[in-house]
């Protein structure tokens, strides 16, 4: 049984990846803001015969991710998704960026996993053969074609930088990589996007599970093509 950690596992495109790890016999640590009130987190390690366990973990907060590491102690972790993310304010035109809605961006999105991925070095070290898998976007490519979206984009191409050169520092360890998850039906994705979030998890696994130590630093596509940088 291989152990994955995910982090915004209460919702959206975590929360199916959790479902869907656990359904084929993984054991999930599946971490989110307030367990409190992830509902149909708790329904799912409800059901999941321990499978599944919820853990509390603000990606934001440095001293939480801290907390959340000591609390799992010396357990391997095999799997580690960066998930957790935010539009970064709801107003992105070049005439309206608010300052703190972009540091928040930052914050959460960028230096969050950068974080995540430091506290749980050394379980991921006790791993046979460790994958960090980081969800970015397609926004944070120097291709995207669109203007605006000034604190996402900028985060996302951040954080694909980030796991360039955390990727290079691992690369004798841990097999570090980036995915688009594609436009998802979710709260961020909106009711009008493309792909339901089983389609869309169903993919990134797919992906996680090909990927081998030569695949170490590449940017893919939730279908499992190379997204181009
Ligand atoms: N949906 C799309 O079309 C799409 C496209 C490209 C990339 N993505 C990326 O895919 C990932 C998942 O997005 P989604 O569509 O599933 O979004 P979502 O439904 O809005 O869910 C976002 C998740 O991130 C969590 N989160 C936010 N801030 C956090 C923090 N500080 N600490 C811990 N957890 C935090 C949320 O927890 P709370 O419930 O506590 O807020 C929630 O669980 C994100 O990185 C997003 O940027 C999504």
């Amino acid at each position: 049984m291989r152990n994955v950690l995910i982090t915004g596992a209460n919702r959206g495109i975590g929360l199916e990846l959790t479902r869907q790890y656990a359904h084929d016999g993984d054991a999930v640590l599946a971490f989110c803001r307030t367990p409190q009130s992830a509902d149909a987190l708790n329904a799912l390690a409800h059901a999941s015969n321990r499978r599944v366990t919820v853990h509390t973990m603000d990606v934001a907060d440095e001293r939480s991710i801290r907390t959340a590491a000591q609390a799992i102690g010396d357990r391997p972790i095999d799997i580690l998704i960066n998930n957790a993310g935010i539009k970064g304010g709801e107003n992105q035109n070049i005439d309206a960026v608010d300052t703190a809605d972009w540091i928040e961006a930052f914050t959460v999105m960028v230096i969050g996993p950068f974080r995540v991925i430091q506290a749980f070095l050394g379980n991921l070290r006790k791993a046979k053969n460790p994958k960090i898998m980081t969800i970015t976007s397609q926004m944070g490519a120097t291709t995207w074609p669109m203007g605006g979206s000034y604190t996402y984009a900028s985060a996302k191409a951040a954080v694909n930088r980030v796991m360039i050169a955390v990727a290079r520092d691992l690369e004798a360890e841990v097999t570090v990589n980036l995915i688009h998850p594609g436009w998802v039906r979710t709260d961020m994705g909106g009711p009008d996007a493309d792909l339901t979030t089983e389609e869309s998890a169903a993919g990134i696994r797919n992906v996680i599970a090909s990927i081998t130590k030569a695949d170490n630093g590449k940017f893919y596509k939730w279908n499992g093509e190379i997204h181009p940088w």
